[in-house]
This record gives structure tokens, C-alpha cells and sequence, in this order.
């Protein structure tokens, strides 16, 4: 790995099975069974100027729970960035203060231009409609989990996308580390107008999967082993877009009477969330709560080993962050949700 985590395009399935096994080792402190300092004394600079719940907090949570320290910024207004400082200045006066950055920011490209200028790590917490390769690794992680757990191989997979595929960057990150797996059948299903790249849609096929696009989940008939849902990115429309976008028809909706049509009882139902409760949203039902085919809480929980094994990686502990672990000493919940499956 280079010193900074910007893009998918930098990892391989090696470098991607290794930081998988340093996240397996990292299972006990992240599920709160034990308790590891090896980053003691080191700061993170938690930098986010676009909304965020989980991916600034888990970031935060996975530096702690190594042991280290966390500084934390959110939004352009609190920060000199509003008086006209350019990123490299930023990311140049952040380095010498903490050992390690994370950035989200609106723009696509703008975490690489902060990292051009500083030697310190620095982990792309989602540029814009660019890429998250964190978020797209904790996902594998997942599906590699759950396939574990229902004992299927994930060559030959039929994997769904839907949504807002031109402008959610987790489907970027993750569209191309599943590319680079054994050949599986990729069906993506987005409304007009939003639909995936096309030099994204390129490397899928010419790295031998299967690829369908259809219009409306209706179209799709061959049962689903992973359905990964994803919000409508709003925010990131131009203001003709905005004008002419009639919001989403139900041919979208992932919910329990779509499962009972084209799923089976082991499919796994994904989303990066947040999912938008909003009316006429149409984003992933919350008539899935509680069926234990929803792995949303699951993938979320997996953030926590996954950006520890990030870190542990970027700043060289991998080989023994894990020498002297003790026991935590208060009371854990065995089930974090109320909701939660017991497999
Ligand atoms: C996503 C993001 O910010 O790209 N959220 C996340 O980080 N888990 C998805 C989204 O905002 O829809």
C-alpha cells in the first residue's frame, strides 16, 4: 500500500486478503472483548466537510480503540478553508500535527490533491462522486463474511445494484473491487439519468463478468444473492436535474414483498446507508427491519475492524497490534440491536 488510501485502484486481491486477515485479528477490540494501546500517543485528524454520521465516527472509534487520539472537524465553515486556504496549505499544517488524516470533501479529486502534499497518512473518506474505498471495503468484507456464514462460494454470485449508481460513490469503490474477483453476474438497475458510468461499466465486462442493465427491479428475474441498495445523491444534482426529477417510482423499492419475489431465503440485502426516511424517497424499506436477510447493521458494525485494519496497515503495526491485548472490564450487550439476528 502506498502511505495514503485514495482509491480502489490501489490495492490488488492480495494487498485487499491481507487487510482482510489484519481485520479479522482486529475482531476481538473492535466487538469490545478486548482492549489494545499499541497506538497510544498517536492523533488522528478527522476532517469532514460534507455530512457524515458513520464514517467520521467510526473512523474516530476504530483510532481509539487502537489506543490513539482523534481531533475532529466538520464543515467548510469552522475551518480556514472559508478564508481561502487551498488543500495543500490545509493538509501540510495538519501533518505536522497528527499522525494520521482522514478527508471527505465535495470535490472529486480533492482528498488526492491534500494528500499530494504531506507524508502522513491520509484515507479518502468519500471525495465528492469520485470514490470510498473504505466504505467499499468494509462491504466485501461483508459479503465475504455472510457467504462464509451461508457457505456459498462468491464466484458465480448475482449481485444487484440500484439506485443512484452515477453519483454514489460507494458503488464506484465497490463495482471495482468485486471486478477484480472471480467472474460473477452483475445486474445494475438505476433510473434514467442516473445511471452507472461507462468506463466503470467497461472494466466490469472486461474483466469477464456478466453485466445487465435493467430498468426497474421487475426486469430482473434470475434469483439474487446480494442486493446492495443506495440513496438517491440529491445533493449532488445539477439545478436542471433538481427542475426535472419527478422523484423515484416504486420500480426501485427494495422491500419485503420484492424479496419474497426474487430472493431466497439466503439472500443478503446491503445498503452504505443513510437510508432516506423521507416520504416518496423510495430508498431501502424499513419493512425489512428485523428479517435477518437485512445486513445493514452488520456491514455498519464491520466498519470498525475494517478502518482499524486501515490504519494498522498505513502506519506499520500490523504485525503486532496485538501482542499485549487485556480484557475489557465492563458489561457488553451479547446482541448490539434489539432487532439484531442470532445466526
Ligand atoms: C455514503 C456516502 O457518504 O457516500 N454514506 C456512507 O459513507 N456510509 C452513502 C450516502 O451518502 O448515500
Amino acid at each position: 500500500m502506498t502511505p495514503h488510501l485514495l482509491s480502489v485502484d490501489q490495492l490488488d486481491r492480495d494487498a485487499i486478503d491481507e487487510l482482510f486477515a489484519i481485520a479479522q485479528r482486529m475482531e476481538p477490540i473492535a466487538r469490545r472483548r478486548k482492549i489494545c494501546r499499541v497506538l497510544e500517543g498517536a492523533v488522528l485528524g478527522n476532517l469532514f466537510f460534507e455530512a457524515s454520521t458513520r464514517t467520521r465516527i467510526s473512523f474516530n472509534v476504530a483510532f481509539c480503540r487502537l489506543g490513539g487520539s482523534v481531533c475532529d472537524t466538520t464543515g467548510f465553515t469552522f475551518s480556514s478553508m472559508a478564508k481561502g486556504e487551498s488543500l495543500t496549505d490545509t493538509s501540510r499544517v495538519l501533518g505536522g500535527y497528527c499522525d494520521a488524516l482522514v478527508m471527505r470533501h465535495p470535490d472529486l479529486g480533492s482528498v488526492a490533491e491534500f494528500a499530494s502534499a504531506v507524508n502522513v497518512p491520509v484515507i479518502n473518506g468519500g471525495d465528492g462522486p469520485g470514490e470510498h474505498p473504505s466504505q467499499a471495503l468494509l462491504d466485501l468484507y461483508t459479503i465475504e463474511r455472510e457467504f462464509e456464514r451461508i457457505q456459498r462460494p462468491l464466484a458465480g454470485a448475482h449481485i444487484l445494484m440500484t439506485g443512484d449508481l452515477k453519483y454514489g460513490r460507494t458503488v464506484h469503490s465497490l463495482i471495482k473491487l468485486l471486478s477484480l474477483h472471480e467472474p460473477m453476474h452483475i445486474t445494475l438497475v438505476a433510473p434514467t439519468g442516473l445511471e452507472m458510468p461507462t468506463p466503470l461499466l467497461d472494466l466490469v465486462a472486461d474483466r469477464g463478468h456478466r453485466l445487465e442493465l435493467r430498468d426497474s427491479l421487475d426486469e430482473v428475474f434470475e434469483p439474487i444473492d446480494v442486493i446492495y441498495a443506495t440513496r438517491i445523491q440529491k445533493e449532488r444534482f445539477t439545478e436542471e436535474m433538481i427542475e426535472s426529477f419527478k422523484g423515484i417510482s416504486d420500480e426501485f423499492i427494495v422491500n419485503r414483498a420484492f424479496l419474497d419475489r426474487r430472493c431466497t431465503p439466503g439472500t443478503i440485502v446491503m445498503h452504505p446507508l443513510p437510508r432516506d426516511g423521507r416520504p416518496g424517497a423510495n430508498d431501502l424499506s424499513t419493512d425489512l427491519n428485523g428479517d435477518p436477510r437485512l445486513a445493514i447493521f452488520r456491514q455498519t458494525d464491520n466498519g470498525i475492524p475494517v478502518r482499524m485494519a486501515i490504519f494498522a496497515k498505513l502506519m506499520g503495526i500490523e504485525a503486532d497490534f496485538d501482542r499485549d491485548l487485556r480484557d475489557v472490564g465492563w458489561r457488553v450487550p451479547e446482541a448490539i440491536g434489539v432487532d439484531d439476528a442470532r445466526f
